[in-house]
């Protein structure tokens, strides 16, 4: 037992020195592997030049925009609340977002009946990140890390 606690202690500081670390919220997150894990959304959102809206928004230039205001799109109620309630989309929201978008929705509200129409849930935190790295280069209005010198060659390939 005593051997046990020995472990216990330092794993506990450790875990608790985690999450002081991640406390200033940065992803590091790879764009161009997430635009493979972007394929689990493709079945309902769309992305680049001539998205349209499907069984969920289109998200280009999500970043930055209010939650649930993509125009001529049937948002579900709970959503339109959160964005009315101040939600912009930025990294910290939409890794929380992803991993579970009726429970972040509820905790949000604080109401355990809000609902999200979207019922897809990414859990893997790596692929999170990718994924939201893959979407900011469709967000080219927000702050995006995507350097100036970026640009050029991303007109270029299209
Ligand atoms: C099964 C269909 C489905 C899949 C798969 C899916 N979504 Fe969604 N998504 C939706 C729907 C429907 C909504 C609208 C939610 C609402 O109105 O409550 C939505 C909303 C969103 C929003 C909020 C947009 C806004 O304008 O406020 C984001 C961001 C989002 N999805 C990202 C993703 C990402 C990233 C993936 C893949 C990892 C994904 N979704 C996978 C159906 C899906």
């Amino acid at each position: 037992m005593a051997k046990f606690i020995k472990f216990l202690i330092p794993a506990l500081i450790a875990g608790s020195l985690a999450v002081l670390a991640d406390s200033a919220f940065a992803l590091d997150g790879d764009a161009e592997k997430g635009e493979a894990v972007f394929k689990k959304c493709k079945s309902c959102h769309m992305v680049g030049d001539d998205a349209q809206n499907r069984v969920g928004p289109v998200l280009n230039n999500v970043f930055g925009r209010q939650a649930g205001t993509f125009a001529d799109y049937k948002y579900g109620k709970s959503i339109v609340d959160a964005g009315e309630d101040g939600l912009v989309w930025n990294d910290e929201e939409m890794f929380e977002y992803l991993a579970d978008p009726k429970k972040y929705l509820r905790a949000k509200l604080d109401d355990k009946k809000a609902k999200s129409k979207m019922s897809f849930k990414l859990k893997k935190e790596d692929e999170r990140a990718n994924v939201i790295a893959y979407l900011k280069s469709f967000s080219p209005e927000s702050e995006s890390e995507v350097p100036e010198s970026n640009t050029e060659e991303e007109s270029s390939s299209n």
